[in-house]
């Protein structure tokens, strides 16, 4: 297998001009391996754990709905999962032998993309804290825990707060894939014409342009294996509530209470008076303000 491309330029030297495509499927079989790894693991291990039992008097405590995630936070999601969608097929599919003018859709959804990532660096440094996605000593030890689980032992690792450590790993993933396809996308407009100015292939030299073709390839390719994961777990049934909630908001309050833990997630009690939404409103800021220790 050929881990680059190269072709000779016109005074016959051999330049880089990117990843092999043969990584591609490299991609597909390593997303589905961990696909196939996971649907095991659940079969063997976890399918038959019961219903965790959850206190009563606590549950009456909370508003009914629990806010997870805002509307500009849900708007971010959909609007990153269509642009990354329609990036992967525009790329990939005439890769792998689907021709059709794909450049001019492929480079709008990533402007779309890059004016997303814009948005929710500002609102998750601004507004909702970097350290919901912090990974603390407690998540690292409760990984360890929970690998040793999954070995056999009968460790137990404590319930996590709103971001468990799989969701931060992903989400680390998926944020340097996604950037080194946006930086070196942005710079790669200068090969394409646009509505703004016309193709200058020639601010750069050609090896510069083969590192930049590698790393826009690499983060790509990444993000194969990355999304196939994605949708596996967005379509497992039992995650089927986590994946509601990015549509409608909020999760109930007997899931919130089976999988968090309320020091990590703190939600204000309910009080006489006051409506759910408010609390779930309320429980928003408290987990924005809460510290993982
Ligand atoms: C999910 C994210 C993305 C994926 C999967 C992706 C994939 C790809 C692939 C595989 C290529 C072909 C590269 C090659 O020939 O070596 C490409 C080219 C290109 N991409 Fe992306 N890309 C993504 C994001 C972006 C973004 C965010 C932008 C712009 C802001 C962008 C703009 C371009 C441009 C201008 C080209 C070059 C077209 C040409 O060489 O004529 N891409 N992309």
């Amino acid at each position: 297998m050929e881990w680059f491309r190269e072709e000779r330029n016109p005074w016959g030297q051999e330049i880089l001009i990117g990843l092999s495509w043969d990584l591609t499927w490299a991609a597909v079989v390593l997303g589905a391996l961990l696909i196939v790894a996971h649907a095991l693991l659940y079969y063997w291990r976890w399918r038959r754990a019961g219903a965790k039992t959850i206190s009563e008097t606590l549950l009456k405590q909370l508003p009914e709905k629990i806010l997870r995630h805002s509307v500009a936070s849900r708007l971010f999601h959909w609007l990153m999962a269509v642009s990354v969608l329609i990036l992967l097929f525009t790329a990939f599919l005439p890769i792998w032998g689907i021709k059709f003018a794909w450049v001019t859709p492929h480079w709008i959804a990533g402007v779309a993309l890059t004016a997303a990532i814009i948005f929710h660096i500002i609102h998750a440094s601004f507004w909702k804290g970097l350290r919901l996605m912090w990974i603390s000593r407690e998540d690292l030890s409760d990984g360890w825990l929970a690998i040793k689980q999954i070995l056999g032992s009968d460790a137990a690792p404590g319930k996590p707060g709103k971001n468990p450590l799989e969701n931060k790993l992903f989400h680390h993933a998926v944020s340097i894939a996604t950037l080194a396809t946006i930086i070196t996308g942005v710079i790669m407009m200068a090969k394409v014409d646009t509505p703004w100015w016309n193709r200058n292939p020639y601010i750069l030299a050609d090896d510069t342009w083969g590192v930049i073709y590698v790393a826009h390839d690499a983060g790509s390719i990444a993000l194969i294996a990355l999304i196939m994961t994605h949708l596996y777990f967005a379509a497992r049934p039992e995650k089927r509530w986590l994946t509601l909630a990015m549509l409608r908001g909020w999760i109930s309050r007997e899931r919130y209470l089976e999988h968090y833990d309320q020091g990590h997630w703190p939600v204000r009690a309910n009080t006489e008076g006051e409506s759910s939404a408010f609390a779930a409103k309320q429980s928003e800021g408290a987990a924005q303000r809460a510290k993982p220790s």
